[in-house]
């Protein structure tokens, strides 16, 4: 079977392009007066109000996970729902949240420093598989695992590719004879096959999989597999996506950056408020999980509209980010917006980055910290600056910017010499 032929550049190219008007549809939305918002985006329920989307995170057995295709790439605590999901939650949630105590904070500068603290020169492309080599390490770190990574950030291509197709074909419906969901399951199921051949040159690795299974059978293993793979696949594109748009945002803002790298240097080792507050606000604009997906269980009234089992809803996080009724100016961004300096109650009832309730996010903690390391390095070791106006995008999973060479990083040894 040959899946680079399978999926073939037009396939990709029509998935990525439809998944990007999703999204856009989502940010445009919230450029609209919410009476002028359709409640159903086709046959989806729309959820933008936070109290609305608070109701479909806390009660998770109702609105329960729907990845669609997604799913495909085999079980895991991501896809899978009730008491199941709670058995795979198990597994891993003692290692993610051991790694993200404060007490991890060295190990975690450590890695990053190694890995984005020494370029001279550096082109974008360069630093962002760099941060991607340091948050996949950081990753097998927090289940002790310290092994060469670079096999791993290969067949992350291949596996956005594939999520990105899984995501289309669930979603718009299209059922060509090339894209037959049948083989599109098995090409999905092929991925964590190529991602067990990779986990077996490293012995700890392997015995870490398979400890982790239940053990009693192939499935087993199969299941512990594929879990352990969405697992890492899924925090290290998201930790990624955010620190791209963090510099991105950077590049554009000389004088936050100047603020920001200036509060860093007088913070000795620690982070600043202002990085912080800077964090959250880049998230804010720029989620990267832009909306999550959740059918029904059982018939329910929601925001007011009944609904029926299996229906499907999406909750729009790019429009809790930015509800008119909770934030003040919600489509600018401001570096230092108040709603964050002060702490006040728009944060805890409609900043979900990491959503809320028991579905969550298992690396919030470890994420937290990576990214407020990696910020402390950025800042003081490189200057960004960026000569074009808009950035461009791709959603698949996480939604990340395309950067280019329009961003330019110099090293500030270098740049201060200006
Ligand atoms: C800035 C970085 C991150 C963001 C914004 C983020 C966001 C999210 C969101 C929104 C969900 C819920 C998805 C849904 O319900 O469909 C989620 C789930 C999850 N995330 Fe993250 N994530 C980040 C980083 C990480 C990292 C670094 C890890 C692991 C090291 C991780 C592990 C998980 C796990 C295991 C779940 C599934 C939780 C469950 O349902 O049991 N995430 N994340």
């Amino acid at each position: 079977m040959n899946k680079e032929l399978y999926w073939s550049a037009n396939d990709i190219a029509a998935a990525k392009k439809y998944l990007n008007e999703v999204v856009i549809e989502l940010f445009g939305r919230t450029q609209r007066p919410v009476e002028e918002r359709d409640d159903f985006l086709g046959k989806i329920f729309v959820v933008e109000k936070p109290d609305v989307a608070n109701v479909v995170f806390q009660n998770h057995d109702l609105y329960v996970k729907n990845f669609g295709l997604v799913a495909s790439f085999g079980a895991s605590r991501f896809t899978l729902n009730g008491a199941t999901w709670a058995h795979f939650r198990e597994k891993s949630q003692k290692h993610l949240a051991k790694a993200g105590r404060p007490a991890m904070i060295p190990e975690i500068a450590k890695v990053y420093g190694e890995e984005i603290g020494f370029h001279d020169t550096l082109e974008i492309a360069e630093l962002e598989r760099s941060i991607g080599r340091a948050a996949l390490r950081v990753f097998l770190k927090a289940f002790g695992i310290d092994i060469d990574v670079t096999p791993f950030l290969d067949i992350f291509q291949k596996l956005r590719a594939a999520s990105a197709m899984l995501q289309y074909t669930s979603w718009s419906g299209t059922n060509t004879a090339k894209q037959d969901p049948d083989m599109i399951v098995l090409l999905a199921r092929q991925m964590c096959f190529d991602f067990w051949a990779i986990c077996q040159q490293f012995p700890e690795l392997e015995a870490l999989i398979r400890s982790m299974s239940d053990g009693r059978t192939d499935q087993d293993l199969e299941d512990s597999v594929s879990d352990f793979m969405t697992n890492m696949f899924a925090g290290i594109e998201t930790t990624t996506a955010s620190l791209g748009w963090m510099i991105d945002c950077l590049s554009k803002g000389p004088e936050v950056q100047e603020k920001l790298r200036q509060d860093v240097l007088a913070a000795e080792g620690k982070t600043p408020d202002s990085v912080k507050v800077f964090r959250d606000e880049v998230m804010r604009f720029f989620p990267p999980i832009p909306f999550v997906v959740r059918e029904l269980a059982e018939d329910a009234t929601l925001g007011g509209q009944d609904l029926s089992k299996g229906d499907v809803v999406v909750v729009s996080i790019v429009a809790l980010h930015r509800d008119p009724d909770t934030w003040s100016d919600p489509n600018a961004f401001h570096a230092a917006r108040s709603e964050f300096v002060e702490g006040s109650p728009a944060v805890t009832r409609a900043f979900k980055p990491f959503l809320t309730g028991p579905r969550m996010c298992g690396g919030r903690r470890l994420a937290t910290l990576e990214i407020d390391e990696a910020l402390r390095i950025l800042l003081t070791r490189y200057k960004f600056t960026n000569s074009a106006r808009d950035t461009g995008f791709q959603y698949a999973l996480a939604f990340c910017p395309l950067l280019n060479n329009s961003l330019q990083i110099r090293a500030i040894s270098e740049a201060s010499a200006d």
